[in-house]
């Protein structure tokens, strides 16, 4: 009976178990009413009285092992079962990583989606320009400070390579608009988004390239109210319906009269704060009626058309709205910086 006994022990520690019927089946197989262990309990009573007190021990030890092993195996088993409901069966097995999107492009894409809900169309052009496009046809005076080494970038002549003079990239979108007009006739209503260069030492504050997005439009009759509302329209669609906008008289060779734009400070609500230099407003636009000298000087008839025109700074608005103070970050490629922008 000994032996027997051994044997048991040994078998019982060694019990593994996949299911609950296996468990049940173990149960069974050993201590169940026909179970080996009962069994022996049974073969006990013809032991010989000198070995009832170890044999009995051993028993007893026997059975207590299978009934722990039993209850260790049920436990594991339970705690694997309800990880397993846990889990939901209907998940792709790869989870998707998903991308972000560079801010600037969703701040591009949304102002070009507020202003194609009144009818603005975008078009493009190209960011290695010539002087007549980028200053010439918009009324640049030849002396112009904008036209200085200082502020743009030239392109090199190569020697020996046959290139038009004065080819430079361009400061501003605005060169865009007088592409526009010289191909096409009025009515134009346009956004020309796109990346321009200045020779700027970088900075938090300044880049030597950044983003604009210019507005164009030349039809019969076009006001200044018109500009007004259609700037209103933005301001409000973009930072919010309470948003206010106040326009000031300013100087640009392109329009006349010209004004920049400034929008009640969406970070205090007006009330004045650091952003704002505690005067509730910043700047985020240049505007005005295009010059009747632009238009004639793209063979679009002044006599018969006039127009609006904006431009403005997507880093500037991107700011405004992430709060993105270091322009830097823009074009660092830090991922740190563009997860942040994953569910927008
Ligand atoms: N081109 C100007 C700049 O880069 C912005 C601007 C001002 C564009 C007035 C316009 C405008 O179309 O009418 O600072």
């Amino acid at each position: 009976m000994r032996d027997r006994i051994e044997e048991l022990q040994k078998q019982v520690q060694e019990m593994q178990v996949q299911n609950a019927e296996e468990l049940e089946a173990m149960r069974i197989r050993y201590l169940s009413k026909k179970g080996e262990i009962t069994a022996l309990f049974s073969e006990f009573r013809n032991v010989a009285a000198d070995q009832k007190r170890e044999l009995g021990q051993q028993l007893n030890q026997l059975k207590q092992t299978a009934e722990a092993k039993l209850n260790e195996l049920k436990e594991q088993y339970e705690a694997a079962r309800e990880q397993a409901d846990k889990q939901d069966l209907t998940r792709t097995p790869d989870p998707i990583a998903l991308g972000t999107r560079h801010p600037l492009s969703l701040v591009k894409e949304e102002i070009i989606d507020i202003f194609s809900r009144i009818g603005f169309t975008v078009e493009e052009g190209p960011e290695v320009e010539d002087d007549r496009h980028v200053f010439g046809m918009l009324n640049f005076a030849p002396e112009h400070p904008a036209r200085d080494m200082q502020d743009t970038f030239f392109v090199e002549k190569e020697e020996g390579v046959q290139k038009p003079d004065d080819i430079l990239l361009r400061t501003h979108t605005s060169s865009v608009q007088t592409r526009v007009m010289t191909r096409q006739q009025p009515p134009i209503r346009v956004l020309c988004p796109g990346r321009v260069y200045r020779n700027e030492a970088i900075s938090a504050r300044a880049h030597c390239f950044f983003h604009q997005v210019e507005g164009l439009y030349i039809d019969k009759n076009v006001s200044f109210a018109d500009l007004r509302q259609a700037l209103l329209y933005f301001a409000k669609e973009m930072f919010g319906p309470d948003t206010k906008i106040r326009l000031r008289p300013s100087y640009f060779p392109f329009t006349e009269p010209s004004a920049e734009m400034d929008i009640s400070c969406n970070i205090c609500g007006g009330k004045g704060c650091g952003f704002c230099k505690q005067t509730g407003w910043v700047e985020i636009l240049g505007c005005g009626m295009v010059d009747p000298n632009v238009l004639e000087s793209c063979g679009i008839d002044s006599k018969e058309y006039s127009g609006y025109a904006f431009g403005m700074g997507v880093e500037r608005i991107t700011n405004l709205k992430y709060r993105v103070k270091d322009l830097r970050l823009f074009s660092e490629n830090d991922v740190r910086f563009l997860q942040q922008f994953e569910a927008c």
